[in-house]
């Protein structure tokens, strides 16, 4: 049975004080709600400890946005998969558009970043999605079909398991133009039938696949509603905390 997930994206954003203060409100209000979904809250590194403290104490789960593709070592500024792993963090995000655009991380780069949080049995949220210039020329299903080959598609079904795929246009994300229904669930099931071909019926069924992109309070439910969107990757709707329970009920 595959998991429906809502995580929260936090970005480089917030003070200590407000992302304790966000994450404990989040963390209380979940607590009274009978949940059709796991909820993750992705902060930025340096809270990870803090946030990690709340998961311990509520149904909350906790990402970092980013992990080294190194093991340990001389890597300055560096966080690795062990360090996540000893903290309790459960998941990671790889390969968000923004560390493949602003910090020009590659496919090649990423795939070692996967197999890193797998070494620690934790779970990389592995980010796709195209350009709007790669949209408007017809290419969007050869991009996602790139990126999926060559930063998760070397995983054997064991480890593919414990992969969570993002969808997130790059054209959708922080800029309010949300993708339609349509167009969201057209590439879910176009990324589910190629998880199919390489992996099986089975595994493809069991494989959480989220959208991601100017995702809010007011559409998900309409996008969440789609047979093979299984929730979303929240980015500017996390930050608020009425917001983001808004799109966890949304199921
Ligand atoms: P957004 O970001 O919801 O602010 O568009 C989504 C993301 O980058 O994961």
């Amino acid at each position: 049975m595959r998991k429906n997930i809502v995580a929260g994206n936090w970005k480089m954003n917030n003070t200590f004080q407000e992302a304790e203060e966000l994450i404990s409100v989040i963390a209380d209000e979940l607590d009274e709600k009978d949940l059709q979904c796991e909820v993750i809250v992705c902060p930025p590194s340096i809270y990870l400890e803090m946030a990690s403290d709340y998961g311990e104490e509520s149904i909350l789960s906790i990402a970092a946005q980013n992990v080294s593709g190194y093991d340990n070592g001389a890597y300055t500024g560096e966080v690795s998969a062990s360090m996540l792993e000893a903290m309790g963090i459960s998941y990671s995000i790889v390969g968000h558009s923004e560390r493949r655009k602003y910090f020009n991380e590659t496919d090649a780069q990423l795939a070692e970043k996967v197999d890193r949080l797998l070494d620690y049995n934790m779970k990389p949220i592995f980010c796709i999605g195209e350009l709007l210039e790669e949209r408007e020329a017809g290419n969007h299903f050869n991009i996602v079909e790139s990126q999926l080959e060559k930063g998760l598609f070397h995983l054997n079904k064991d480890e593919f398991l414990n992969v969570v795929v993002a969808y997130e246009p790059v054209w959708a994300i922080g800029t309010g133009v949300v993708a339609t229904p349509e167009q969201a669930q057209e590439m879910h099931s176009f990324i589910r039938g190629l998880i199919t071909k390489k992996y099986g019926v089975d595994i493809a069924e069991d494989t959480t696949i989220l959208y991601g992109g100017s995702c809010n309070a007011s559409n998900a439910s309409t996008l969440f509603a789609n047979k093979d969107v299984d929730g979303g990757l929240i980015g500017g709707a996390s930050l608020n905390a009425d917001d983001f329970i808004k799109i966890i009920e949304s199921f």
